[in-house]
């Protein structure tokens, strides 16, 4: 491996979308799936501690972090086949995310549109099961490709091997460092319907008869800009939360104290709710204190608005989800990876 490709003592700042400082004992940027088997043969490499890095949109470093960070720098999409009714495109997974959904929108394909602008990589597509706007990526996903880190192996998992869940995978439950995700095949369709499930996107397009997905696209973009805040110019890693899942017998128990309380039931007989209203409940919607805060119009993102340390967001966080605690009852499990 060259030296450019392994750097020692590295600032993870430009690595994630919180903008927090944290240094890299090594950073090894992974171009070709050659450097994943040397980095296997490699002693030294192979008694450090690894983190897989995407885009980093989705991590808080509250410290170092000591050990190896694998930058995946994995590139390409191809078509696999095509007929006319379907598209089989395999991305590799240091792919950007958006990158790939603009790809299949400007060939006409359905299935990502809904998933427009979603920070990240394909890798961590994956592996976080995104979801956005009544759309999930594994609804599209036929398989994942990858190499397992402790013996240069390659594995291949079916969709259903993936064990996909809300913001969840079996890659969560692997150590991590252990499996490195090269690529992963997607399906698209050629003709479709739009998915217009979620009432924000539904309204806004409630006037076209049978928007394409460049127009969902559109719209989607239109509607995460007015509510989320571009990483690019306020840190943060999107949701800090996910939604907490109730079975029925606990959403009654709840609504007989706050009839008011939003939900939703998801395909498997669930119900979810929106932890951006516990949160606004709980007096923290557009809070701001030092560097920390919660988005003003969307309180379920933490955002640094500077120089917040690691730190600081996560004792932030952990007020957050000890209000929400405290007056519901209810867990805010963290979407984002605290590192
Ligand atoms: N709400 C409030 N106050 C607010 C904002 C929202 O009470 O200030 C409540 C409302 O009841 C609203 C509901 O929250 O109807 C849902 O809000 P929103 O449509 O913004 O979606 P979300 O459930 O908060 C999820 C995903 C987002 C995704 C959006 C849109 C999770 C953890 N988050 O947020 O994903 O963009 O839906 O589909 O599931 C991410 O994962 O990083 C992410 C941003």
């Amino acid at each position: 491996m060259t030296q450019t490709q392994l750097r020692q003592n590295v600032s993870l700042r430009p690595y994630n979308t919180f903008g927090m400082e944290a240094k890299a004992s090594y950073l090894l940027e992974i171009t070709d799936e050659e450097v994943l088997h040397t980095l296997c043969s490699s002693p030294l490499l192979q008694q450090q501690r690894r983190l897989i890095l995407g885009s980093g949109s989705n991590l808080l470093f509250t410290r170092d972090y000591e050990g190896l960070v694998l930058l995946n720098c994995l590139k390409g999409i191809e078509i696999l086949e095509e007929d006319d009714n379907q598209v089989m495109v395999r991305a590799a997974s240091g792919e950007v995310w958006d990158d790939l959904v603009r790809y299949a929108v400007d060939h006409g394909w359905h299935g990502a549109e809904n998933l427009s602008l979603i920070p990240g990589t394909v890798g961590a597509a994956a592996v976080q099961n995104i979801g956005a706007y009544g759309a999930e990526a594994a609804s599209l996903i036929q398989e994942v490709q990858g190499i397992s880190l402790q013996d240069g192996r390659e594995k291949i998992f079916s969709n259903r091997q993936c064990l996909f869940g809300y913001r969840d995978s079996i890659f969560k439950s692997f150590d991590p460092g252990t499996f490195f995700i090269t690529s992963v095949t997607f399906r698209f369709t050629k003709a479709g319907s739009p998915n217009l499930t979620y009432p924000a996107l539904a309204e806004e397009l409630q006037k076209e008869h049978h928007p394409s997905p460049a127009m969902v696209r559109e719209t989607v973009i239109r509607i995460r800009g007015s509510k989320l805040p571009d990483p690019t110019e306020t840190g943060n890693a999107g949701s800090f939360f996910k939604n907490p899942v109730l079975t029925e017998e606990e959403l009654e128990t709840i609504r007989k104290k706050y009839p008011d309380i939003p939900f939703h039931k998801t395909e498997a007989g669930y119900f979810k709710i929106p932890a951006a209203w516990l949160i606004e409940q709980c007096g923290w919607k557009g809070v701001r204190e030092g560097h920390c805060g919660t988005w003003p119009r969307q309180p379920l993102v933490i955002v640094n608005y500077g120089n917040a340390t690691g730190r600081e967001i996560d004792t932030f966080a952990e007020r957050i989800a000890a209000s929400v605690r405290k007056k519901f009852g209810m867990e805010l499990e963290r979407e984002v990876l605290t590192i």
